[in-house]
This record gives C-alpha cells, sequence and structure tokens, in this order.
C-alpha cells in the first residue's frame, strides 16, 4: 500500500463504529471510554463538528474530530493505525481540517493530550502548535494533559483591506 492509496473523505454512520473502537484502544486507553459508537455518530452528524476518516481499500486507518465554534476550533480526537504511521497519514488529516478553519475564519485551533504523549507532542509542534498550560489531573484526576494551541490569525475583526479606486489614473 502507498501512501497516495490512502484517501481522506468525511465519515458517514457507517464508520462510527471503527472510529469508536480506534479511539477507545489509541487514544483513550487506561481512561475509560467516552468517544463510544453513539457518541461518535453524533459528533458525524453534528452541525458544528467535522469527523475525518483516512481510509485504504475501504477500511478506516485514520480518523480526526474537529469542534468548530465562531473564534476558535477544538480538536477533539485524531489517530492513525499503528502500523500506518509516520507516513504523513495525521498531517494530512490535521491539514484539512487547519484549511478549512482558516476558510472559516477559525483564529485559533485548541487541544489537549496526555503529558506522556510523547509522541503526539512531537507531532503537534511538528504541526506548528505551541503548548500553553499544563493542566495537573486533567484525565480523571489521575493524569496530567498539556494544552496546545495553533494561532491562524491574529484575534479581531479579519484585517479591511479594501481601497477606493484610484481616480484620474489611466
Ligand atoms: C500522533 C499521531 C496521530 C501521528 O500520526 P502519523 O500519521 O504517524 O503522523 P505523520 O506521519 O503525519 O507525522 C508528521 C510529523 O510529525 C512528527 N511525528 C509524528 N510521530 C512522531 C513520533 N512518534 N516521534 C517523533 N515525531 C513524530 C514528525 O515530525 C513527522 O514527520 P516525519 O515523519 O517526516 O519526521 C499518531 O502517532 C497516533 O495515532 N498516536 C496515537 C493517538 C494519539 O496520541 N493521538 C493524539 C492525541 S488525541
Amino acid at each position: 500500500m502507498t501512501a497516495n492509496s490512502v484517501t481522506l473523505r468525511l465519515a458517514e454512520a457507517r464508520d462510527a463504529q471503527a472510529i469508536a473502537l480506534m479511539s477507545r484502544d489509541l487514544v483513550e486507553a487506561g481512561l475509560g471510554w467516552k468517544y463510544d459508537a453513539a457518541r461518535v455518530q453524533r459528533a458525524i452528524r453534528e452541525r458544528d463538528t467535522v469527523t475525518l476518516v483516512a481510509c485504504a481499500a475501504d477500511a478506516v486507518i485514520g480518523f480526526v474530530i474537529m469542534e468548530f465554534g465562531d473564534e476558535r476550533a477544538h480538536l477533539v480526537l485524531l489517530a492513525v493505525h499503528p502500523s500506518q504511521r509516520r507516513r504523513g497519514i495525521g498531517r494530512r488529516l490535521l491539514q484539512w481540517l487547519l484549511e478549512s478553519a482558516q476558510t472559516a475564519g477559525i483564529g485559533s485551533v485548541h487541544l489537549e493530550l496526555r503529558e506522556r504523549n510523547e509522541a503526539a507532542r512531537a507531532f503537534y509542534r511538528a504541526m506548528e502548535f505551541s503548548e500553553s498550560v499544563r493542566v495537573p489531573g486533567y484525565y480523571r484526576g489521575r493524569e496530567a494533559a498539556l494544552r496546545m494551541l495553533r494561532v491562524l490569525r491574529v484575534p479581531g475583526p479579519p484585517p479591511y483591506l479594501w481601497q477606493p479606486p484610484a481616480l484620474g489614473q489611466k
């Protein structure tokens, strides 16, 4: 399988179980299972949430879920199957959403991750996210989280670029 044979598409209801199992095993392991199939199904249906899957030969090998607000977006979950890592799939999934967020006028993208998750930390740094704050006990009172963010534009209204046409010039 080549990296080019991996396609990205919006998730559909039939993907909910595969996404939920990946979340349980690859993201939420040891923390309890919040993103079961019913919850993922709601995320797929939710208007302000985008759920994207990476597929190879029709199997889901990666996914990302992002919630969009007016100014901020929150990256909820992201995972790539262990056998498919370091092939640029995580980057493609996140890049798709960062470009969507930029087009939607979102100012910044935020996320939390387990402090000990060195691979994800390195991944988000490679995706130009910065660490903002450490939150002790964020995960079930047991594990610290790191908050990270990527600024897409300076806060406030977009710059006003219109200028009147110059009169009298040929
Ligand atoms: C984090 C994760 C999604 C990255 O997915 P991926 O498809 O392997 O990432 P990519 O191949 O697109 O990596 C892009 C860049 O990120 C960095 N990176 C990714 N994984 C890394 C690792 N294990 N160690 C160091 N750097 C890493 C590298 O700079 C990489 O570029 P390179 O391969 O050219 O050096 C994947 O490791 C994963 O699913 N982890 C378990 C779930 C998880 O922790 N999710 C995040 C918290 S919600």
